[in-house]
């Protein structure tokens, strides 16, 4: 959701620009723009839709542009004002002296730019970013410190941002600055970078310095300067990305979600290694630190999250219930935060985040913290704002997730829960050692059993084909694979734009039966062994009835299958409990040939931002 890089240095400032934002691309976007220092003058140039258009304008411009020094770009996801040029970044003040990129949402915008077209500022665009333009340039007219006229300026905001200020008459000197939304700066050799997120930065550097809340950055080729809202200096640590440059290619595969799926048995590896290497000894997690004294006090656990993560956070709830007894809430974030919570100094509330930067569970979280409950964040970025916050941390380890549709940090998610919930179980001996160590044995492999669901996919390829110009699905499950069908139908909406909806089968006959005919397929999801199959395959016979065609995603091997369903989608034996794990995979790729094959945009689905940092 929006992304932001600057660049002062030797290098081709335009290219520099160009490939931090294609680095940011995946996050959702729907316009463009750049402002370069050449020649002395701030040239501009935005486009509508993706990159393509912009990189082509920048081409067509060509001989107009000889030799920046300096520049910021933005990649908007509109909030304020529709998708349009001038509602593009980077903004300007009247006078056209000033430019700013912005993310996040400036809410005291209507009364700031009241006061500003008072003065006599000249209003463009529709977007809240603009007022930040106008209210720094009439502090530098006073001031005539770019430093200043920033810090002064972000004192009268309300609301979220990340900004980048440049100034015609401050040659090759870029300010920032963040309020509850992410900034860094990368830290080079004769130049310096700063960005909204490290993707920008890691061809050119791995060295950078997380901004704070209220920090203020002034970045210049050879000096990087940080200060509080006070204008103290503030020493900060220089930290390494873990990441390499070629965690952002597609190693080709056609699209990052297919190379994403394709990771996860990997992923799983990555996650277990180190915290599961012996079935005969406890399952590890160091940052985690719960101990037992803390555990005899806890009466509840609260998991908050969004989308995916809160599927995984229903998983989540199931595996914890089931192996400690400890009872647990699942909620959205969004929800969570509007309403008066239960949440006590005796509760263990869990954030779930690919992104560590969703901001409704950023405000759940802090809530949560002034409660004083314990918390304990599943991320993927263990350098975001959510697991700064953190007690207790438990960190994903799935590489960089470029795809908007989650994937492989879903799985990396549900491995997290299992870990946990083995771990409680643990501590409180509240499950037979036998059993756990049968289920710590299956959790081992896992990988190879969904490598071998990889190996093969023309059952899931034909289905997706036969099925692909159907307008609506049901998803069903019953226990924890309920969280498997909700995911799936996620997937399946947000990348091919079908309607899917997720139900426990048990409701299918409590309302959503009406629906039911041959123009509504149903998928569902057997289990045999545990204690759900015979009652969602009754549900099953119930939907066949109503002429529905019927999708099964199954371990059981049973040719009987093959007569009651249109297509039988086969996964490896894998005991019911951990089965979320393997049957999430075919789904993923169920989602994915549709969107394929309907010639969606996989990677970059209309309207979505892979992370969500406004409320
Ligand atoms: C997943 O496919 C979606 N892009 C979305 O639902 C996502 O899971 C949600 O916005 C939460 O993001 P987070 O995990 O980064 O907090």
């Amino acid at each position: 959701m929006c992304g932001i890089i600057g660049y002062v240095g030797y290098r081709d400032v335009v290219s520099v620009i160009l490939s931090g934002l294609t680095n940011l691309e995946y996050r959702g976007y729907d316009s463009a723009g750049i402002a370069i220092r050449d020649d002395g003058e701030i040239k501009i140039y935005k486009t509508l839709g993706k990159l393509i258009n912009l990189k082509n304008e920048l081409e067509a411009n060509r001989a107009q542009i000889h030799n920046p020094t300096s520049g910021i770009g933005h990649i908007r996801w509109a909030t304020h004002g529709s998708p349009s040029i001038i509602n593009a970044h980077p903004h300007t003040c009247t006078c056209g002296r000033l430019v700013v990129v912005h993310n996040g949402i400036i809410e005291n915008y209507k009364e700031l730019r009241e006061k500003l077209v008072a003065k006599g500022c000249k209003f463009k665009s529709q977007t809240d970013t603009e007022v930040i333009a106008h209210l720094v340039a009439d502090e530098f007219g006073q001031t005539k410190d770019l430093e200043l006229a920033v810090r002064n300026s972000v004192k009268k905001l309300q609301g979220a941002y990340a900004v980048c200020v440049m100034h015609k008459d401050v040659p090759d000197l870029i300010v920032g600055a963040r309020k509850h939304a992410p900034m860094l700066v990368g830290v080079g050799n004769g130049e310096n970078f700063i960005a909204s997120d490290t993707p920008a930065l890691i061809e050119y550097t791995k060295r950078t310095i997380y901004l704070e809340d209220n920090e203020i950055a002034v970045v210049t080729k050879d000096k990087v300067k940080i200060t509080d809202i006070n204008g103290n200096e503030v020493a900060k640590r220089i930290e390494v990305l873990p990441w390499e440059p070629v965690a952002l290619s597609k190693l080709g595969y056609k699209h990052f979600m297919l190379k994403e799926i394709h990771e996860q048995p990997d992923v799983i590896r990555n996650v277990l290694n180190g915290k599961l290497y012996d079935i005969e000894q406890p399952i590890i997690l160091g940052e985690v630190k719960l101990n037992k004294e803390i555990l005899k006090s806890l009466n509840k656990i609260q998991i908050i999250a969004c989308g995916t993560s809160l599927h995984a956070a229903l998983a989540g709830k199931y595996l914890i219930e089931d192996f400690s007894g400890i009872s647990v809430e699942v909620e959205a974030s969004s929800e969570y935060i509007y309403r008066k919570s239960t949440t006590d100094s005796s509760t263990l509330v869990i954030g779930v985040s690919q992104s560590g930067e969703t901001a409704d569970t950023i405000t759940a979280i802090k809530q949560a913290k002034e409660k004083n409950a314990h918390v304990l964040i599943i991320t993927n970025r263990p350098d975001s704002n959510m697991a700064r916050l953190a007690d207790s941390l438990i960190p994903l380890n799935a590489g960089i997730e470029v795809s908007v549709a989650a994937t492989k940090s879903y799985i990396a998610q549900l491995i997290s829960f299992y870990l946990f919930a083995i771990h409680l179980a643990e501590i409180k001996g509240s499950l037979d050692k036998g059993y756990l160590k049968n289920i710590k044995h299956e959790l081992i492999q896992l990988p190879t059993k969904i490598e071998e669901v990889l190996s093969d996919t023309s059952v899931i390829q034909s289905c997706a084909r036969k099925f692909s110009s159907y307008k609506n699905f049901i998803y069903i499950a019953r226990g924890i694979n309920l969280s498997t069908a909700l995911e799936g139908a996620l997937k399946l909406k947000e990348i091919s734009y079908i309607n899917a909806t997720g139900y426990a089968a048990g409701e299918l006959k409590h309302g959503p039966i009406a629906m039911l005919d041959e123009t509504m397929p149903v998928l569902s999801i057997l289990i045999p062994g545990g204690i759900t199959y015979e009652k969602v395959l009754s549900n099953c016979e119930e939907a066949k009835a109503r002429n529905a065609k019927l999708i099964a995603l199954t371990s059981s091997t049973d040719k009987k299958l093959d007569n009651i369903f249109d297509v039988v989608i086969r996964i490896p034996q894998v005991t019911e409990i951990l089965s979320p794990a393997i049957t999430c995979v075919p789904l993923q790729l169920l989602a994915y040939y549709i969107a394929e094959f309907l010639g969606k945009d996989v990677d970059q689905p209309r309207n979505l931002a892979k992370s969500v940092t406004v409320e």
